[in-house]
């Protein structure tokens, strides 16, 4: 495998973006290609299963354009086929968990928020993390149905979304917990708003960053990291409708006129 090949990214839809736009400061150089399954988002609220059936088709696809890691850059997707994937595709494959070790490690007065999809909260790997790490914490985990939505229609900041989180959040601010979890990679674009909504003293915790990291080590491992002085390049597909979701990118992404072509695979 080239270490010039890029690096394969998808998500549910636009969310996945969170991570990528670590990666691309973390690794300059490399490559990315990113899959958006906007027809099928969200993941958060369908029968693991057909999740599970995407992902798969997603992979294939990705690896058919020549990437040479993946990074399953959606905890629900993460929840609910990692297992699966790292069994099935003969390349390095990353994914994302809640970030509840590094809470536990930032709360001071014992007591966490987990932001995130239905599946996620109701999954093993969220019930297994919470076990391992926090059974001496109070854990207030909030599905939040109806935020991914407002992510992928690019309503970051108004009042609409302001008032659903305000209600999601409710919750966690009664019981006082000091730290919130973004559990979900569309929702690290909500943190202005959530900042606004919980105030200053509340610890926000997104796990883009150390997602990063984990690709720049495996990269390294596998002896596939770029190393020569290049400017990466992105491409983004999705499944969805390429003129729309092409205009939330070139939001969340920063950058006019980007390309999105659709590539609609298999019906799940
Ligand atoms: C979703 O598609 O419902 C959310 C994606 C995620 O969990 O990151």
């Amino acid at each position: 495998m080239s270490q010039t090949a890029p690096i394969g990214i998808f998500d549910s839809g636009v969310g996945g973006l969170s991570v990528a736009r670590e990666i691309r400061r973390l690794l300059p150089m490399e490559d990315i290609i990113y899959y958006a399954d906007s027809a099928f988002c969200p993941y958060g609220d369908k029968d693991p299963e057909v999740i599970r059936r995407r992902e798969i088709a997603i992979v294939d696809f990705l690896l058919s354009q020549g990437a040479k890691m993946i990074v399953v850059a959606c905890n629900t997707a993460s929840s609910t086929g990692l297992d699966d994937l790292r069994k099935m595709f003969p390349v390095p494959i990353v994914g994302m968990e809640p970030a509840v070790k590094p809470a536990v490690a930032a709360t001071r007065n014992g007591k966490i928020g987990i932001l995130a999809t239905s599946v996620t909260i109701a999954g093993e790997r969220l019930a297994s993390l919470i076990k391992r790490f926090a059974e001496h914490v109070n854990v207030i985990t909030q599905p939040c149905p109806g935020l991914v939505e407002r992510v992928e229609h690019g309503q970051l900041d108004d009042p609409e979304t302001e008032k659903i989180l305000a209600v999601f959040l409710k919750p966690i601010l009664e019981q006082q917990a000091d730290t919130i979890v973004l559990g979900c990679t569309h929702y690290p674009f909500l943190t202005p708003l959530i900042e606004k909504i919980v105030g200053p003293n509340i610890a926000i915790i997104d796990t883009g960053e150390a997602v990063a990291k984990q690709v720049s080590r495996v990269l390294n491992e596998h002896n596939l990291a770029v190393h020569e002085p290049r400017v990466g390049q992105e491409k983004f597909f999705t499944s969805g409708n390429q003129v729309e979701v092409a205009k939330v990118i070139g939001t969340l992404w920063s950058k006019n006129n980007v390309h999105v072509e659709t590539v609609p695979l298999i019906q799940a």
